[in-house]
Parts: structure tokens; C-alpha cells; sequence
């Protein structure tokens, strides 16, 4: 086994790279290994949700950060909000703004969705995604319903019809399930055409339940969709190490400032950044599958986005180090703890 790996610089096709000095401190840290990353637009205390929001969010990005001076290469792909109100218009709007996706957050699921989608079924959204379909914007799904009585881990398979029904209507319309984080996810992306992908984290690879809740209360490990039984993180390590190209790369790193994290009502979203290529060569490694690893991070997200592979390459090495405790004002995933490879800068 060699103690040096090169991989094709990745697509991160799930990141939240916020604002203001957020923005600055978390930015550089995906550019060292992405060669570009899907920009979410689920930021406070502007929204992206309209051509003029992309424009200045992209050079909000470009301002930000030391990677021009490292002359790193890195493009932010931007992505607008679907809300109730956005209009087949605003989609024409966002296109031609450089959008090359939709988000939708259905209402009240996540971080900032308090204005998220209320109906999937209305006639006028469904003229919004048509405009989608048509423009050739993908459409990136949040993939969870906010239902009564409806456990916070059951919010996957409820959401789940839903994915069904926008697929058949839309079969041209290029549809990603974000964030995968259960069996019978996996299992509806696989049968559903070949319209629909989905997005796996390194952290969903990694955490249960039990590890957000079943050994004291661990806020730097809560995200949404809750991490979920060992059966189910089976079934996501299997689908990311599969070969299989519906599945690639969407870290959602998600930086949230430690006070936001350690409080009464915690905010959910991890800080993959710091350490997302040498966890995944971590799980590809143990899981008997590295030379898929490459695919995974490098090729099938561009592929399903329809463009041209990275130029370029990262290279990591064999050589243990400690997560740093804190990186700026934020704690990263696996603080403090021993990792056994190291991106090369
Ligand atoms: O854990 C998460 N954090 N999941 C999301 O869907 C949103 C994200 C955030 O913005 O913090
Ligand atoms: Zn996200």
C-alpha cells in the first residue's frame, strides 16, 4: 500500500460557504482540494434568490479569501433558492445570471428554511421547475418533509413520494436528493431514472445517531438529516464505494460559529472542510475501495452536471496528525481527534 495518493481535484457539489467573515475564514479551505464547489444559497442575512443575488454572491466569493493569491484554481457553481414566489421568469433570470441550480428547502427543515417551499404541487411551481427543465438548471432537493407526527429521522422517507412524483413529471429535469442519509434513499435513487442522482456527505459516511445524541448531547455532530441507524450508514458507505454514478460528492460542509453550536437551540451543520479529503480516503480505505474514490469526488458529479472533468490534482500523504480543536470562530468535524492521512499543500 502506497503512503501517497493523487486524486483529480474534486467537485464538491454541496458547500455553504456563507458570508461576511465566515466566508473568509471557510472558503480557502475548500479550495485547496475543490476544483469547484456548488455555492448554497441558503444565506442570511441575503438570500440568494434572483440573477442579481447569484452576481453578487459569485463576487462576494471571489473577493473572498487568500486562494487567488495561492493561485489555486476554484469556481463557485451558483445555485438560487426555490421559494413559493420564485417565478418561471426569475429561472430565466438566475440562468442567464450563470445559476446552474435550484434549491429547495421545504419549509422549516434545516438552517435558514423558514421561508422554505410549502407546496410541491401547485400549478405554479411545477411552471417554475418546467422553466428549469428547460433551461437546463438542475433542481438540488433538500430531501425532507417537516410532517405532525413525524419523527426528525423519519423526515427522509416521508419526502421520499414526493422525489417519485417531481421525477415522472419532470423526466427531463435533472433532480439531486442532497445529502442521502438513509437505505431507502439509496434504494428510490437507484430505481428512479437515470434524471435523478444524489449527493453523499463524508459525515453521514461516519456518524449514527448515537453519535449526535446517544452518549451525552454532541452539537458539533448534529446536522440535517440526522445521521441514522448503522443499517442505513451500511447501505450509504456501500452506495458511495459502489462505483455507481448516481452517487458522488457533496460534502455540505456547513460552518456555524461555535456559540451557535454550543447553545440551547443548537444550529445543525457540520464543518466537513478541514478534513474531507483525508476522511474519505479514511472510509474508501477501510471499506476495500479506494480506486473508486476518484470517481466518487472527480467524475461522477461533473458528469451528472454535464461538464468537462477538473484540471489539476491534490495529492495526500500517510501521516497522522490531530484535528485542530478550533479553526477561526468554528469547530470542525472530528476536533481533536487523530486522522491518518493528510492533504499535501
Ligand atoms: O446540517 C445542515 N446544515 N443541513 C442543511 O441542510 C443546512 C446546513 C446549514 O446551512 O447549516
Ligand atoms: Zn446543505
Amino acid at each position: 500500500m502506497s503512503d501517497r495518493i493523487t486524486l483529480r481535484r474534486f467537485d464538491d457539489m454541496h458547500c455553504h460557504f456563507r458570508m461576511g467573515h465566515l466566508l473568509n475564514e471557510v472558503l480557502p479551505v475548500t479550495a485547496l482540494y475543490a476544483g469547484r464547489a456548488i455555492a448554497m444559497p441558503n444565506t442570511r442575512p441575503r438570500a440568494i434568490l434572483t440573477g442579481k443575488d447569484v452576481s453578487w454572491y459569485r463576487d462576494q466569493i471571489y473577493r473572498a479569501g487568500n486562494w487567488f493569491a495561492k493561485q489555486l484554481s476554484f469556481e463557485p457553481l451558483m445555485t438560487i433558492e426555490i421559494r413559493d414566489s420564485t417565478t418561471p421568469e426569475m429561472i430565466a433570470e438566475a440562468k442567464r445570471a450563470g445559476a446552474v441550480a435550484g434549491k429547495v428547502y421545504p419549509l422549516g427543515v434545516t438552517t435558514n428554511s423558514d421561508e422554505g417551499l410549502r407546496d410541491f404541487f401547485r400549478p405554479e411551481i411545477s411552471d417554475t421547475f418546467r422553466a428549469m427543465e428547460e433551461a437546463g438548471m438542475l433542481l438540488l432537493l433538500h430531501g425532507e418533509l417537516d410532517q405532525e407526527r413525524t419523527l426528525v429521522t423519519k423526515r427522509e422517507e416521508v419526502f421520499l413520494p414526493t422525489l417519485v412524483m417531481l421525477a415522472k413529471k419532470f423526466p427531463n429535469l435533472k433532480i439531486v436528493l442532497e445529502h442521502v442519509s438513509t437505505r431507502a434513499g439509496i434504494e428510490m435513487v437507484k430505481q428512479l431514472g437515470k434524471n435523478v442522482a444524489a449527493t453523499i456527505t463524508a459525515h453521514h459516511l461516519c456518524l449514527t445517531l448515537n453519535d449526535v445524541i446517544g452518549y451525552g448531547i454532541q452539537p458539533h455532530n448534529a446536522c440535517n438529516p440526522m445521521p441514522k441507524d448503522f443499517d442505513d450508514r451500511d447501505a450509504l458507505i456501500k452506495a458511495a464505494t459502489s462505483g455507481n454514478p448516481k452517487f458522488f460528492l457533496g460534502s455540505d460542509t456547513a460552518p456555524h460559529t461555535r456559540d451557535k453550536k454550543e447553545c440551547a437551540k443548537g444550529a445543525c451543520g457540520v464543518f466537513t472542510a478541514p478534513v474531507l479529503p483525508e476522511l474519505l480516503v479514511e472510509i474508501f480505505e477501510q471499506a476495500g475501495h479506494l480506486g473508486q474514490l476518484e470517481d466518487f469526488t472527480s467524475r461522477f458529479g461533473a458528469e451528472f452536471y454535464g461538464l468537462p472533468l477538473n484540471e489539476g490534482e491534490v495529492v495526500l500523504v500517510k501521516r497522522e496528525w490531530v484535528v485542530p480543536k478550533q479553526i477561526g470562530s468554528v469547530v470542525p468535524f472530528r476536533a481533536g481527534t487523530k486522522l491518518q492521512w493528510k492533504l499535501s499543500q
